[in-house]
């Protein structure tokens, strides 16, 4: 298994330490966004490339699209072009509910749902799912399209809602909630997830795409009081902040198709993912402060004697 990954500002190889030394696992470090790297890595040969690499956060696309454009449009199409050139037999393109753009009240997305994305992130993603499948269309390359709900747990880097908010509040710091907090995510345990991921890789049907949701919807606002519950934390920590420009008021995806044809249903519910998740944090402190004081990047050196 080759793991390519540019180790953008979230990449952090303290996060694989404990597969680094097993022989069947490479680490390449070079940028989707550069062609000819991808080439010389594809050329190694793959049963299944499984692309995982983006620009994943919604704030920061406000202030920077042109950086989302080039990993998530460009990138993808060139481990697209690669792969196909190379005869790849397999290729799944990660991608996300956000594509779908924002609900009311009712309903649910379903893998048919017309795209209508809300901000530059999810525009790049849809442009990114949108050449993958045109490459199955068009090519007969064997692509297949995951579009999750809102992933959390171990390891996520600390911009995201659930591990901001719990590192916040470790430190006793105020947790920022957007407008009203009544926005509402469908939140999805990353191990449920991987499942997914895997079991698609495996079984999926090419050319299709799957919605893999944790039908566990929640308004942020009530999510944050039961972290704050689970870490004996007060709510006056709660800060209410000016809303994100363009903020989506729902989402929620409708995953029948994939517990239809593969028998995947997720299996860690909200407040079991929160529990994991704040126990997770409260254990790996040391994870946590290098990450939010940028030492991650020198502590793989010190652990290794080699640099990044
Ligand atoms: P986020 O984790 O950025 O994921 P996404 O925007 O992809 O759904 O945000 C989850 C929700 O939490 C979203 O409604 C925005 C909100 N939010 C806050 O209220 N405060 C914050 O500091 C952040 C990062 C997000």
């Amino acid at each position: 298994m080759t793991n390519f990954d540019a180790l953008t500002y979230a990449g952090n190889r303290d996060n694989l330490l404990d597969v680094e030394g097993d022989d069947r696992y490479a680490f390449e470090r070079a940028d989707i966004a550069d062609a000819e790297a991808v080439g010389r890595v594809m050329a190694k040969g793959f049963d299944v490339v499984v692309n995982f690499a983006a620009e994943s956060h919604v704030d920061r696309s406000l202030y920077d699209p042109a950086r989302f454009v080039r990993t998530n449009v460009l990138g993808a199409q060139n481990l697209l072009e690669a792969a196909r050139s190379q005869g790849v037999p397999r290729f799944v393109q990660i991608s996300t509910d956000e594509v779908y753009g924002s609900l009311g009240p009712e309903g649910k997305f379903t893998e048919t749902t017309p795209l209508a994305p809300s901000s530059p992130y999810s525009a790049t993603k849809a442009a990114g799912d949108l050449l993958a499948l045109a490459f199955f269309k068009t090519f007969g390359f064997p692509v297949i399209v995951t579009r999750s709900s809102n992933n959390y747990g171990p390891y996520q880097f600390p911009e995201k809602l659930i591990p901001l908010c719990i590192s916040n509040a470790m430190e006793g710091k105020n947790l920022p909630v957007y407008g009203d907090g009544m926005n509402v995510r469908d939140w999805l345990f990353v191990e449920d997830n991987c499942e997914a991921i895997l079991a698609i890789a495996e079984k999926g049907r090419v050319g299709e795409v799957y919605n893999v949701g944790g039908g566990c919807e929640v308004p942020n606002i009530e999510l944050i009081k039961a972290m704050l519950r689970e870490m004996n934390k007060p709510e006056s920590l709660i800060t209410f902040v000016t809303d994100r420009p363009g903020h989506d008021r729902r989402y929620a995806l409708d995953s029948s198709k994939l517990t239809r044809e593969l028998g995947w249903s997720p299996r860690v519910g909200i407040s079991e993912g929160l529990r994991r998740t704040v126990e997770w944090f409260s254990q790996n402190r040391g994870w946590l402060e290098r990450v939010r004081s940028g030492a991650y990047r020198d502590f793989y050196e010190q652990h290794y004697g080699r640099k990044l």
